[in-house]
C-alpha cells in the first residue's frame, strides 16, 4: 500500500481481536514511534507495553480508579471497566516525561510524545493491524501513573489498543472535512 493511501484510510476499528503484534512487529511499532519528530532529541516519550496476563492487572487498576472517583459504581460497571483491558491483545501506554529545565518548551515535548503515539497507529495499520487511541479518566489518574512506573508529573497521552480487526468489519472511513479548517494566508 502506498503511504498516502495508508494515511487517507486510517481509522479506528470497532473491535480488536487476536492476533496482536508478535515480538518483531511490536519492535517495529516502537521503532516507528521513536522516529517521531522530536525537538532537541530529548526522547520525551515512554512506552509501557501491557499484554497477556498483565492486562488483568491493568483492568483491576482501571476498575479501582473508577471506584475511587465514583464510589457508588455498581459491580456491573466495575466489571465493564475491568474488561476494557481485554479490548485488544496489546495495549501500549504512551507517556510524555517532560524536562521542564530543557530549552525546548514542555508543550513541544508533549507534542513529540503525541506524534510518537500517532506513528504507532499508522505503523500498526501498515503492518495489517489496527490500533485505537483512548485516554479517559485513567490517563490522568496519579495512582495509575505510579503503577505504570511514571510519576504524577508525567502525562499519559494515549492508551493504544492494538490488535486485528475482524474480517468484514473494515468499512472505508467516512469522508473527511478539512477545507473549512484551512486558511490560505496571503498576508
Ligand atoms: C488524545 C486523544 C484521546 C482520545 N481519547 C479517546 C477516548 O478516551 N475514547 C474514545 O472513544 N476516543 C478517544 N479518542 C478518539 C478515537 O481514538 C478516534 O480517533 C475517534 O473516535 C475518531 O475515529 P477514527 O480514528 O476512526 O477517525 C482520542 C483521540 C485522541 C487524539
Amino acid at each position: 500500500m502506498q503511504a498516502i493511501d495508508l494515511l487517507l484510510r486510517r481509522r479506528s476499528a470497532k473491535t480488536l481481536t487476536e492476533p496482536g503484534p508478535d515480538e518483531g512487529a511490536l519492535a517495529l511499532l516502537l521503532e516507528s514511534a521513536a522516529r517521531a519528530p522530536d525537538h532537541g532529541r530529548l526522547r520525551p516519550w515512554r512506552f509501557i507495553v501491557i499484554q497477556g496476563p498483565a492486562r488483568a492487572r491493568f483492568g483491576e487498576l482501571m476498575a479501582a480508579q473508577l471506584h475511587r472517583v465514583r464510589p457508588a459504581s455498581t459491580p456491573e460497571s466495575l466489571e465493564r471497566e475491568r474488561q476494557k483491558a481485554f479490548r485488544a491483545p496489546l495495549i501500549i501506554a504512551v507517556a510524555a516525561v517532560c524536562d521542564p529545565q530543557a530549552k525546548v518548551p514542555p508543550l513541544e515535548q508533549l507534542l513529540a510524545a503525541g506524534c510518537a503515539a500517532g506513528n504507532i497507529l499508522l505503523a500498526a495499520q501498515a503492518l495489517g493491524f489496527n490500533a485505537v487511541w483512548k485516554t479517559g479518566a485513567a490517563a490522568y489518574d496519579e495512582t495509575i501513573k505510579t503503577a505504570l512506573g511514571l510519576t504524577p508529573k508525567d502525562s499519559i497521552v494515549a492508551f493504544l489498543y492494538v490488535g486485528t480487526e475482524p474480517a468484514g468489519e473494515g468499512a472505508p472511513p467516512p469522508a473527511t472535512q478539512w477545507r473549512d479548517r484551512v486558511l490560505i494566508w496571503n498576508g
